[in-house]
């Protein structure tokens, strides 16, 4: 009996301490939450992917899909010059399309830095465009009121003492491959680059409020949090940037502190993401067509109600969206990216009540078909997005004794509430079922918004 006592009292303290080293920084929950809480109420944000790759214009990982060396990549290096960026005008762009905040890269997989860095001469300044990008970006992002995120790539497939790894541009098949490949190459010399530039980054340009580090893939051949140094790197960015959000791709999952928000990919999640049962942070990234950086030939670019139904989604599950723009070598976006941005800026000047500080609608609240539905807890109302507009009669089951008043959101007009009628009908609903009477014409918005101001 005592030996057993020791056992479990031997595993509690050891558990506990494994805990205790598990930890990046202290906070409680509520703290966390409050960091969070501009964030989660922006629910909308631009992604931006700009490098030398913009000018191959085929894919940001143009130089693994088609194995280019350094030296064939660096025509692109001594050619970069994007005359026609002016970030004023992103800025603007990102403003009128309804998003709060963007998230730009630094430096992307080629290894190349958009600003200016002490710790490598591969950088804009030393391009023909000759000045510090990112900082240019910052000024004028922050002067319309966003927030300011910056992405930067954990791989790197310029630095020489990065070794070679399965997603590297001269990746191989075979231990002995590799071994051969890295045998003049020294990790823990990346490791302090890559710590150094995150220093760099997170102090030269003022508060920073997102950081984006993309990305781990441990396991054979691959990389994670050992190599890149991660625990310690995460300490020092919240040391340097108390209040900033990371996302959760330094591959320190089980780090309290280690992460603030989760990263579903191209990728519509069917249900608010949890981990051990709780619903956690999210954030989807999308593009428009299926490439981050600027691809001239794709074709796959989704449609305006594609894209406002991603948004509205997320933020029906509770998440957010960051919708990326891939802009040229030029410093334009494409006139694609434009139309898209424009159209959605349309929806979103009417509709944004039902986006921002919106979430999930409490589970009582049943989801009639073909809508989605988004909930205001500070303002209690909740909104029902017309995916498919109904023919007049817009049957709600179980509504009676929630609903005060209902509108369209886009024009503040009402909406008559009444009992179900006709004779089928009776047959089919409920005391507590109401009906709204909508306007046999659909209205000129591509996804109308019924506003509920709930008892
Ligand atoms: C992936 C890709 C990358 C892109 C990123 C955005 O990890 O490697 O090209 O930047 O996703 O989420």
């Amino acid at each position: 009996m005592k030996q057993l006592l020791l056992v479990v009292l031997t595993a509690l303290v050891f558990s506990q301490t494994a805990s205790a080293q598990k930890k990046i920084w202290d906070e409680t929950e509520a703290q966390k939450q409050e960091r969070m809480q501009w964030w989660t109420d922006a629910r909308f944000g631009m992604f931006i992917h700009w490098g030398l790759y913009a000018q191959a214009a085929r894919h940001e990982w143009v130089k693994k899909n088609e194995r280019i060396s350094d030296e064939d990549y660096q025509k692109y290096f001594e050619i970069f010059n994007p005359d026609l960026f002016d970030p004023a005008d992103w800025a603007c762009k990102a403003k009128a399309a309804g998003m709060k905040y963007a998230v730009i890269t630094t430096k992307h997989h080629e290894g190349f830095n958009m600003f200016d860095s002490e710790f490598t001469d591969y950088k804009v300044t030393n391009t023909p465009y000759g000045k510090d990008i990112i900082k240019e970006w910052v000024d004028a992002f922050r002067a319309e009121g966003l927030g300011i995120g910056f992405y930067y790539s954990l791989i790197d497939w310029h630095h020489p003492e990065y070794t070679i790894d399965r997603v590297h541009p001269m990746s191989a098949k075979t231990q002995e491959e590799y071994d051969e490949l890295n045998k003049d190459r020294d990790m823990s010399i990346y490791r302090d680059y890559l710590k150094n530039q995150v220093r760099e980054i997170l102090t030269n340009y003022g508060k920073i409020d997102i950081l984006w580090l993309d990305y781990s893939f441990p396991g054979k051949f691959g990389k994670g949090r050992e190599d890149w140094g991660s625990v310690d790197l995460m300490k020092m960015v919240r040391e340097l940037q108390p209040g900033i959000l990371v996302n959760d791709r330094a591959d320190l999952k089980d780090y309290a502190g280690g992460w603030d928000f989760t990263t579903p990919e191209q990728f519509k999640v069917q249900k608010w993401p949890e981990e051990d049962g709780v619903k956690i942070p999210w954030e989807t990234c999308q593009t428009f067509s299926g490439s981050w950086g600027y691809f001239r030939d794709e074709y796959t670019w989704k449609d305006n109600k594609q894209l406002l139904v991603l948004l509205i989604e997320s933020v029906s599950k509770g998440g957010n969206l960051l919708l990326n723009v891939g802009p040229t070598a030029r410093g334009t976006f494409d006139y694609r990216a434009d139309k898209a941005l424009a159209e959605m800026g349309e929806w979103m000047k009417y509709n944004s009540r039902s986006i921002y500080g919106c979430t999930q609608a409490p589970e009582n609240f049943e989801v009639p078909a073909n809508t989605l539905l988004t909930y205001n807890p500070e303002t209690n109302r909740l909104y029902v997005h017309l995916l498919d507009y109904p023919l007049k009669n817009f049957l709600m089951r179980d509504y009676g004794d929630k609903i005060k008043y209902a509108q369209f959101l886009h024009d503040a007009s009402e909406i008559k509430i009444g009992k179900p009628y006709g004779h089928w009908v009776q047959q089919e609903t409920g005391e507590n079922d109401v009906n709204l009477l909508l306007p046999v014409n659909k209205p000129n918005v591509e996804i109308p918004v019924i506003e509920i101001f709930l008892k």
